[in-house]
Parts: structure tokens; sequence; C-alpha cells
């Protein structure tokens, strides 16, 4: 486990109206594709957060302003310092077949952006799902990959008007996909996980849970009925250890109290 650390933002870029990346510097991460890391801000709080990107010299956040800490964290500026802790978690597997398909709704490109790109070869498909064209984000990384890039918004204005599930079938059937890397809103992640299973193709989703202390020590992120813990065990997870889970049907608050997916 790596240990505390105070960074400095050394850059903040915008990726759309409601979307921010901000550089941290910070050297050496050492990471598996798709683990995360504890963000905190004195007075604020602490949360979990994927990584969009790292070299040698920095590594990248994306944030959406989603509630107080997201927005407190979009809007720290160059030169201002937040604390990190991590890695941690289980990382999504290297795609094993040849045609692996990226399933990403809203901001769940971010933890999968860097296997896509660690693993250019692969002949991969990349349906990108987004409310509006203006929430698109890292299309042009995505296509700098050699992938194939299919877009979705909920309204149309870019791409098919669709959600990213409803394309599932027919790239499965056009590309032979072989392979599922899935992120997004939970809802379609629960139709992208009843399709691979129907087709009995591997799957991996990323998750989200409400959690505390992200070491796997205050059961916070727990799933029902297994209690299999997200920071710990996941936030990757092959489809078969969540298919007979909570997952799909509700998550906890921060009291534990149940909401609906
Ligand atoms: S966040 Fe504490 S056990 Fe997972």
């Amino acid at each position: 486990m790596d240990t505390f650390e105070t960074v400095k933002i050394s850059g903040v870029r915008k990726e759309t109206p409601t979307v921010n990346t901000l550089v941290l510097d910070k050297r050496s991460c050492r990471m598996e594709y798709g683990q995360f890391y504890m963000l905190w801000i004195p007075g604020v709080g602490e949360k979990p957060y994927a990584c969009s990107g790292a070299n040698e010299k920095s590594m990248e956040i994306t944030v959406k302003h989603a509630g107080p800490f997201s927005g407190k964290l979009q809007n720290l500026k160059k030169g201002d310092l937040i604390g990190i802790r991590g890695p941690y978690g289980k990382g999504y597997f290297t795609p094993k077949g040849k045609n692996p398909c990226y399933v990403a709704g809203g901001l769940g490109i971010v933890p999968m952006i860097s296997l896509l790109e660690g693993t250019k070869g692969k002949k991969a498909t990349v349906i990108l799902g987004a409310k509006t064209k203006e929430e698109i984000i890292f299309a042009d990384r995505i296509k700098k990959t050699g992938a194939d890039i299919r877009i979705v918004t909920d309204d149309g204005s870019a791409g098919i008007k669709a959600f990213p599930h409803q394309l599932l079938s027919g790239v499965i059937k056009e590309k032979k996909i072989d392979s599922v890397y899935c992120c997004g809103p939970e809802a379609m992640m629960r139709e992208v996980l009843k399709i691979v299973s129907e087709k009995k193709i591997p799957a991996q989703f990323s998750l989200e849970r409400y959690m505390k202390c992200g070491i796997g020590l205050c059961g916070s992120c727990a799933l029902d009925p297994s209690g299999l813990l997200v920071c710990k065990d996941g936030p990757v997870f092959d489809a078969e250890r969540i298919k007979d889970s909570e997952f799909g049907s509700y998550k906890r608050d921060s009291a534990g109290s149940k909401t609906r997916i």
C-alpha cells in the first residue's frame, strides 16, 4: 500500500462544460489499469477517483461536478495542494481476446482509457455514450488508439440517439467481440451484464460504491449478499462474481441505507 502524500496541481484542463482534468505533480505512479486513488481535501473530505492518465512526471484525475466534494475538486487551481493515497483495489485484466469491446457511459471511459491506450494492438471497438454532444469525453484519445469508435448520445446531438448497451448486441455480431469491458451508470451496466451473460462472453465491470476507508476496513462498500468489497476485491469484477449480487438493483448511501439503481 502506498502512503499518503500531499501533491501540487500542476495544471487544469477543461474536457467538457462540466468535466475537468486535474494534472497532479505526482511521479512514479505504479498502478494497474482501473485501480483508484483516495483524494483528500482538508475540511471537505475524502473520495475515490480513477486515474485518467499517468507518465513519469504526473498523473491525471478527471472530475465531473456531481456534489460538494467534486465541486470543490473541480474548483482547485494550478498551484493548489491536495492529499492523495493509493493506488488501491484490483484493476482490469489485460484483454485476452482479439476483439475487445469497451462500453462506456458518461465518465465511465475514465477508468478504461489507460487500458485501451496500453493495449493499442488489439482491434478494439468502443461504444462511447454521453448525454449530449458537449459531454462526450476522450473521443480524440480513443481515435488515436486506432479503435473503432461508436458514439451514442441520449438526445441524438452526436452519433446515434441511444444508450450504449443498445448497440452492444449488434457490435458483438458485427465485430465478433470476444471480451467486454464496461463502466458507467449502473442501470446501463446491468443491461450489458444481461447481454454478455446470455451470449457467454467474458466481461469485466468497474463498480462504484460509497467508500470510507478504501482499504477493506470499514465495510461501507460491501456488496450483498456475498460481502465482496468494492474497494479491495474490486472495483473491477468479472461478470460471474457480481451477477447474483445487489449489482443493478440497489446500492447503499453514506448512512448504509439502500437506494434503488
Ligand atoms: S471502503 Fe471501507 S471496506 Fe471498502
